[in-house]
Protein backbone atom coordinates (compact mmCIF):
# COMPACT_ATOMS: atom_id res chain seq x y z
CA UNK A 1 0.00 0.00 0.00
CA UNK A 2 0.86 3.40 -0.75
CA UNK A 3 2.84 5.44 2.11
CA UNK A 4 -0.44 7.87 2.63
CA UNK A 5 1.56 9.49 5.83
CA UNK A 6 2.45 13.02 5.78
CA UNK A 7 4.24 15.42 7.74
CA UNK A 8 2.73 19.03 8.40
CA UNK A 9 5.29 21.77 9.22
CA UNK A 10 3.48 25.20 10.08
CA UNK A 11 6.51 26.98 11.38
CA UNK A 12 6.56 30.67 12.20
CA UNK A 13 4.88 33.86 10.69
CA UNK A 14 1.83 33.69 9.09
CA UNK A 15 2.98 29.89 8.16
CA UNK A 16 0.06 28.44 10.81
CA UNK A 17 -2.57 31.00 9.65
CA UNK A 18 -2.37 29.45 5.97
CA UNK A 19 -2.04 26.39 7.08
CA UNK A 20 -5.15 26.04 9.04
CA UNK A 21 -6.71 26.77 5.69
CA UNK A 22 -4.86 24.34 3.79
CA UNK A 23 -5.93 21.93 6.81
CA UNK A 24 -9.48 22.48 5.99
CA UNK A 25 -9.09 22.10 2.30
CA UNK A 26 -7.37 19.06 2.70
CA UNK A 27 -10.09 17.66 4.83
CA UNK A 28 -12.76 17.99 2.35
CA UNK A 29 -10.90 15.96 -0.15
CA UNK A 30 -10.17 13.75 1.97
CA UNK A 31 -14.11 13.32 2.53
CA UNK A 32 -14.54 13.77 -1.52
CA UNK A 33 -12.30 11.19 -2.68
CA UNK A 34 -12.15 8.78 -0.05
CA UNK A 35 -8.74 8.87 0.83
CA UNK A 36 -7.04 9.23 4.27
CA UNK A 37 -3.70 11.04 5.00
CA UNK A 38 -2.15 10.24 8.37
CA UNK A 39 -1.04 13.81 9.10
CA UNK A 40 1.44 14.76 12.18
CA UNK A 41 2.71 17.85 12.67
CA UNK A 42 5.83 18.60 13.83
CA UNK A 43 8.06 21.90 15.46
CA UNK A 44 10.31 23.47 12.67
CA UNK A 45 11.85 26.95 12.05
CA UNK A 46 12.05 29.75 15.34
CA UNK A 47 9.09 28.56 17.01
CA UNK A 48 11.15 24.61 17.21
CA UNK A 49 13.99 26.89 18.39
CA UNK A 50 12.16 28.36 21.20
CA UNK A 51 10.89 25.27 22.06
CA UNK A 52 14.03 22.99 21.93
CA UNK A 53 16.83 24.77 21.09
CA UNK A 54 17.20 24.33 17.62
CA UNK A 55 14.84 24.62 14.40
CA UNK A 56 15.16 21.19 13.02
CA UNK A 57 14.69 19.05 16.09
CA UNK A 58 15.55 15.41 15.93
CA UNK A 59 11.75 14.60 16.80
CA UNK A 60 11.15 16.17 13.45
CA UNK A 61 13.77 14.90 11.38
CA UNK A 62 12.50 10.91 12.35
CA UNK A 63 8.77 12.08 11.49
CA UNK A 64 10.24 13.63 8.15
CA UNK A 65 11.94 10.54 7.49
CA UNK A 66 8.66 8.32 7.98
CA UNK A 67 6.30 10.26 5.37
CA UNK A 68 5.78 10.54 1.92
CA UNK A 69 5.54 14.28 1.93
CA UNK A 70 5.88 17.44 3.71
CA UNK A 71 3.77 20.14 3.60
CA UNK A 72 5.38 22.98 4.92
CA UNK A 73 4.35 26.58 6.64
CA UNK A 74 7.27 29.14 6.31
CA UNK A 75 9.99 29.95 9.03
CA UNK A 76 12.18 32.81 9.95
CA UNK A 77 11.59 36.68 11.47
CA UNK A 78 13.33 38.93 13.04
CA UNK A 79 13.57 36.96 16.48
CA UNK A 80 15.78 34.75 14.85
CA UNK A 81 17.98 36.67 12.26
CA UNK A 82 20.98 36.86 14.99
CA UNK A 83 21.47 33.51 16.30
CA UNK A 84 24.68 32.03 15.17
CA UNK A 85 23.89 31.12 11.01
CA UNK A 86 23.47 27.19 11.87
CA UNK A 87 20.44 27.76 13.92
CA UNK A 88 18.86 29.97 12.33
CA UNK A 89 15.30 28.68 10.88
CA UNK A 90 17.04 29.20 7.14
CA UNK A 91 20.28 27.85 7.68
CA UNK A 92 19.48 25.37 10.58
CA UNK A 93 16.18 24.00 9.28
CA UNK A 94 14.92 25.08 5.65
CA UNK A 95 18.36 24.11 3.52
CA UNK A 96 19.05 21.08 5.55
CA UNK A 97 15.10 19.40 4.84
CA UNK A 98 16.06 20.24 1.45
CA UNK A 99 19.37 18.47 1.41
CA UNK A 100 18.60 16.08 3.87
CA UNK A 101 15.57 14.79 1.43
CA UNK A 102 17.61 15.25 -1.75
CA UNK A 103 14.98 17.72 -2.47
CA UNK A 104 17.15 19.05 -5.68
CA UNK A 105 14.03 20.16 -8.06
CA UNK A 106 12.04 22.92 -7.08
CA UNK A 107 8.92 23.87 -9.19
CA UNK A 108 7.93 27.52 -8.35
CA UNK A 109 4.54 27.75 -10.94
CA UNK A 110 3.68 31.37 -11.69
CA UNK A 111 -0.08 31.86 -12.84
CA UNK A 112 -1.50 35.14 -13.19
CA UNK A 113 -5.09 33.98 -12.54
CA UNK A 114 -8.26 35.87 -14.41
CA UNK A 115 -9.26 39.17 -12.58
CA UNK A 116 -5.85 39.35 -10.88
CA UNK A 117 -4.10 41.03 -13.79
CA UNK A 118 -4.81 44.15 -11.81
CA UNK A 119 -3.09 43.07 -8.98
CA UNK A 120 0.61 43.41 -9.99
CA UNK A 121 2.66 46.55 -10.72
CA UNK A 122 2.80 45.95 -14.14
CA UNK A 123 0.35 46.61 -16.82
CA UNK A 124 -2.48 44.27 -17.40
CA UNK A 125 -2.21 43.32 -21.10
CA UNK A 126 1.51 42.02 -20.41
CA UNK A 127 0.15 39.35 -17.71
CA UNK A 128 -3.58 38.31 -18.57
CA UNK A 129 -3.54 34.30 -19.55
CA UNK A 130 0.49 34.13 -18.27
CA UNK A 131 1.67 31.14 -16.97
CA UNK A 132 5.40 30.08 -16.53
CA UNK A 133 7.24 27.44 -14.59
CA UNK A 134 10.54 27.95 -12.89
CA UNK A 135 12.55 25.08 -12.37
CA UNK A 136 15.19 25.96 -9.86
CA UNK A 137 18.10 23.23 -8.59
CA UNK A 138 17.68 23.67 -4.80
CA UNK A 139 20.23 21.25 -2.94
CA UNK A 140 23.50 22.57 -4.70
CA UNK A 141 25.64 25.88 -6.20
CA UNK A 142 26.57 28.63 -3.57
CA UNK A 143 23.57 27.77 -1.05
CA UNK A 144 25.75 24.30 -0.30
CA UNK A 145 29.19 24.52 -1.12
CA UNK A 146 32.50 24.89 0.88
CA UNK A 147 34.05 26.58 1.86
CA UNK A 148 31.74 28.94 3.58
CA UNK A 149 32.76 30.98 6.00
CA UNK A 150 32.88 34.72 7.86
CA UNK A 151 36.30 34.88 9.74
CA UNK A 152 36.70 38.70 10.50
CA UNK A 153 36.32 41.13 7.85
CA UNK A 154 36.71 38.47 5.23
CA UNK A 155 33.88 35.78 3.93
CA UNK A 156 33.55 33.35 1.64
CA UNK A 157 31.25 31.56 -0.25
CA UNK A 158 31.89 28.66 -2.91
CA UNK A 159 29.64 27.72 -5.74
CA UNK A 160 30.13 24.52 -7.15
CA UNK A 161 28.23 22.60 -9.97
CA UNK A 162 28.90 19.01 -11.04
CA UNK A 163 27.88 17.76 -14.18
CA UNK A 164 25.26 15.11 -12.41
CA UNK A 165 23.70 18.10 -10.72
CA UNK A 166 23.35 19.88 -13.83
CA UNK A 167 22.06 17.00 -15.63
CA UNK A 168 19.08 15.85 -13.85
CA UNK A 169 17.70 19.18 -12.84
CA UNK A 170 17.76 20.14 -16.83
CA UNK A 171 15.95 16.90 -17.41
CA UNK A 172 13.89 18.05 -15.00
CA UNK A 173 13.21 21.25 -16.92
CA UNK A 174 12.50 19.90 -20.57
CA UNK A 175 10.68 16.06 -19.46
CA UNK A 176 8.00 19.23 -17.84
CA UNK A 177 8.41 21.45 -20.86
CA UNK A 178 7.26 18.36 -23.42
CA UNK A 179 3.92 18.47 -21.20
CA UNK A 180 3.41 22.79 -21.50
CA UNK A 181 4.43 24.93 -24.44
CA UNK A 182 8.04 23.10 -24.90
CA UNK A 183 9.93 26.23 -24.83
CA UNK A 184 13.08 26.35 -21.85
CA UNK A 185 14.81 29.27 -21.36
CA UNK A 186 18.08 28.48 -19.18
CA UNK A 187 19.17 30.99 -17.29
CA UNK A 188 23.39 31.56 -16.32
CA UNK A 189 25.81 34.08 -16.24
CA UNK A 190 27.94 32.35 -18.68
CA UNK A 191 29.75 35.71 -19.71
CA UNK A 192 31.38 35.81 -16.16
CA UNK A 193 30.69 32.55 -14.00
CA UNK A 194 32.85 29.23 -14.92
CA UNK A 195 29.74 27.15 -12.98
CA UNK A 196 27.76 29.06 -15.60
CA UNK A 197 30.10 28.29 -18.41
CA UNK A 198 29.20 24.40 -17.17
CA UNK A 199 26.34 24.95 -16.65
CA UNK A 200 25.15 25.79 -20.43
CA UNK A 201 27.28 23.60 -22.32
CA UNK A 202 25.56 20.50 -20.43
CA UNK A 203 22.38 22.36 -20.74
CA UNK A 204 22.53 22.25 -24.48
CA UNK A 205 23.90 18.82 -24.75
CA UNK A 206 20.50 17.46 -22.80
CA UNK A 207 18.55 19.71 -24.94
CA UNK A 208 19.23 17.48 -27.73
CA UNK A 209 17.61 14.86 -26.31
CA UNK A 210 14.12 16.89 -26.48
CA UNK A 211 14.04 18.04 -30.18
CA UNK A 212 10.91 18.92 -29.75
CA UNK A 213 11.75 21.75 -27.01
CA UNK A 214 13.19 25.05 -27.91
CA UNK A 215 15.80 25.33 -25.84
CA UNK A 216 17.69 29.25 -25.51
CA UNK A 217 19.99 30.85 -22.97
CA UNK A 218 20.04 33.89 -20.93
CA UNK A 219 22.43 35.26 -19.14
CA UNK A 220 20.54 36.04 -15.49
CA UNK A 221 20.98 40.07 -15.62
CA UNK A 222 18.87 40.06 -19.18
CA UNK A 223 16.65 37.61 -18.20
CA UNK A 224 15.59 39.49 -14.81
CA UNK A 225 14.89 42.90 -17.60
CA UNK A 226 13.35 40.36 -20.04
CA UNK A 227 10.75 38.88 -16.92
CA UNK A 228 9.60 42.34 -16.55
CA UNK A 229 9.63 43.56 -20.11
CA UNK A 230 8.23 40.89 -21.97
CA UNK A 231 7.00 37.86 -19.53
CA UNK A 232 4.95 35.95 -22.11
CA UNK A 233 8.06 35.09 -24.28
CA UNK A 234 8.84 32.38 -21.59
CA UNK A 235 7.70 29.15 -20.24
CA UNK A 236 9.79 27.01 -18.52
CA UNK A 237 12.46 28.84 -16.55
CA UNK A 238 15.51 26.78 -16.07
CA UNK A 239 17.90 27.85 -13.21
CA UNK A 240 20.95 27.32 -10.78
CA UNK A 241 19.97 27.90 -6.76
CA UNK A 242 20.26 31.12 -6.39
CA UNK A 243 19.41 32.81 -9.56
CA UNK A 244 16.25 31.03 -9.14
CA UNK A 245 15.55 32.21 -5.66
CA UNK A 246 15.87 35.75 -7.52
CA UNK A 247 14.09 35.45 -10.50
CA UNK A 248 10.99 33.38 -8.86
CA UNK A 249 10.79 36.44 -6.29
CA UNK A 250 10.59 38.85 -9.24
CA UNK A 251 8.28 36.39 -11.11
CA UNK A 252 5.89 36.17 -8.36
CA UNK A 253 5.28 40.04 -8.49
CA UNK A 254 3.39 39.18 -11.95
CA UNK A 255 0.92 37.08 -10.14
CA UNK A 256 0.11 40.02 -7.81
CA UNK A 257 1.46 39.24 -4.90
CA UNK A 258 4.29 36.97 -3.39
CA UNK A 259 1.08 35.37 -1.50
CA UNK A 260 0.16 33.63 -4.93
CA UNK A 261 3.28 31.49 -5.14
CA UNK A 262 3.31 27.71 -4.09
CA UNK A 263 6.13 25.46 -4.43
CA UNK A 264 6.99 22.03 -4.73
CA UNK A 265 10.52 20.30 -3.72
CA UNK A 266 10.84 17.05 -5.01
CA UNK A 267 13.11 14.18 -5.20
CA UNK A 268 12.95 13.49 -8.46
CA UNK A 269 14.01 10.09 -7.84
CA UNK A 270 11.61 9.36 -4.75
CA UNK A 271 8.62 11.23 -5.32
CA UNK A 272 9.41 12.67 -1.76
CA UNK A 273 8.77 16.55 -2.13
CA UNK A 274 8.19 19.72 0.26
CA UNK A 275 5.38 21.73 -0.34
CA UNK A 276 5.79 25.48 0.53
CA UNK A 277 4.19 29.07 -0.19
CA UNK A 278 7.16 30.76 -2.30
CA UNK A 279 6.50 33.81 0.35
CA UNK A 280 7.91 33.54 3.51
CA UNK A 281 6.92 34.11 6.96
CA UNK A 282 5.78 37.79 6.19
CA UNK A 283 6.39 38.45 10.11
CA UNK A 284 4.74 42.46 9.93
CA UNK A 285 1.25 40.72 9.28
CA UNK A 286 1.60 37.46 11.29
CA UNK A 287 -1.16 37.04 13.88
CA UNK A 288 -3.49 39.48 12.40
CA UNK A 289 -5.93 36.97 10.16
CA UNK A 290 -4.94 39.08 6.84
CA UNK A 291 -2.36 36.87 5.36
CA UNK A 292 -3.18 35.30 1.85
CA UNK A 293 -3.88 31.63 2.43
CA UNK A 294 -3.87 30.49 -1.07
CA UNK A 295 -0.25 29.67 -2.08
CA UNK A 296 -0.23 27.87 0.47
CA UNK A 297 -3.64 25.89 -0.28
CA UNK A 298 -2.49 25.54 -3.88
CA UNK A 299 1.27 23.88 -2.24
CA UNK A 300 -1.29 21.12 -0.94
CA UNK A 301 -2.41 20.92 -4.71
CA UNK A 302 1.35 20.02 -5.23
CA UNK A 303 1.55 17.60 -2.90
CA UNK A 304 -1.59 15.94 -4.06
CA UNK A 305 -0.33 15.94 -7.68
CA UNK A 306 3.65 15.56 -7.18
CA UNK A 307 4.00 12.99 -4.50
CA UNK A 308 0.34 11.23 -4.33
CA UNK A 309 -0.69 11.31 -8.06
CA UNK A 310 -4.07 12.73 -7.34
CA UNK A 311 -4.68 14.51 -10.67
CA UNK A 312 -8.07 15.11 -9.84
CA UNK A 313 -8.08 16.34 -6.44
CA UNK A 314 -5.21 18.72 -7.31
CA UNK A 315 -7.65 19.86 -10.24
CA UNK A 316 -10.55 20.24 -7.65
CA UNK A 317 -8.18 22.85 -5.37
CA UNK A 318 -6.92 24.72 -8.14
CA UNK A 319 -10.33 25.19 -9.88
CA UNK A 320 -11.53 26.14 -6.70
CA UNK A 321 -8.87 29.00 -6.20
CA UNK A 322 -9.49 30.03 -9.60
CA UNK A 323 -13.18 30.67 -9.03
CA UNK A 324 -12.91 32.32 -6.27
CA UNK A 325 -10.22 34.57 -7.66
CA UNK A 326 -12.70 34.91 -10.17
CA UNK A 327 -15.61 36.25 -8.06
CA UNK A 328 -13.78 39.41 -6.89
CA UNK A 329 -12.66 38.09 -3.33
CA UNK A 330 -9.50 39.36 -2.23
CA UNK A 331 -7.11 39.00 0.36
CA UNK A 332 -5.20 42.65 1.41
CA UNK A 333 -2.41 41.55 -0.84
CA UNK A 334 -4.32 41.30 -3.84
CA UNK A 335 -7.10 43.71 -3.11
CA UNK A 336 -8.59 45.56 -6.03
CA UNK A 337 -11.11 48.17 -6.53
CA UNK A 338 -14.77 46.55 -7.04
CA UNK A 339 -13.81 43.45 -5.15
CA UNK A 340 -14.26 42.12 -1.63
CA UNK A 341 -11.87 42.08 0.96
CA UNK A 342 -11.39 39.15 3.28
CA UNK A 343 -9.59 37.60 5.97
CA UNK A 344 -7.37 34.23 6.20
CA UNK A 345 -10.35 32.77 7.72
CA UNK A 346 -13.10 34.19 4.99
CA UNK A 347 -11.03 33.11 1.90
CA UNK A 348 -10.45 29.70 3.56
CA UNK A 349 -14.37 29.59 4.04
CA UNK A 350 -15.11 30.89 0.45
CA UNK A 351 -12.56 28.24 -1.27
CA UNK A 352 -13.95 25.43 0.49
CA UNK A 353 -17.67 26.46 -1.00
CA UNK A 354 -16.00 26.07 -4.67
CA UNK A 355 -14.03 22.28 -4.02
CA UNK A 356 -16.99 20.69 -6.32
C1 LIG B 1 12.98 30.56 -0.84
C2 LIG B 1 13.52 31.30 0.33
C3 LIG B 1 14.70 30.53 0.90
C4 LIG B 1 15.75 30.41 -0.17
C5 LIG B 1 15.30 31.14 2.18
C6 LIG B 1 14.25 31.31 3.27
C7 LIG B 1 16.47 30.36 2.69
O1 LIG B 1 13.86 32.60 -0.01
O2 LIG B 1 12.55 29.40 -0.66
O3 LIG B 1 12.96 31.12 -1.94
O4 LIG B 1 16.57 31.32 -0.37
O5 LIG B 1 15.77 29.38 -0.84
MN1 LIG C 1 13.38 33.13 -2.05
Amino acid sequence: MMNKKIAVLPGDGIGPEVMTQALRVLNVIENEFGIKFEKQTCLIGGVAYDETGHPFPEETKKICDEVAAVLFGSIGGPKWADLPSELTPEQGALLPLRKRYGLFANLRPVIVYDGLENASSLKPEFLKGLSILVVRELTGGIYFAEPKSIDGNTAVDTMTYSQSEIERIAHCAFQIAMKRNKKVVSIDKANVLMCSKLWRDIVGKIANEYPEVECSHLYVDNAAMQLVRDPKQFDVILCSNMFGDILSDEAAQLTGSLGMLPSASINGETNFGLYEPAGGSAPDIAGKGIANPLAQILSLALMLRYSFNLEEAAVVIETAVKKTIADGLRTADIMSDGCRQLTTQQMGDEVLKRLN
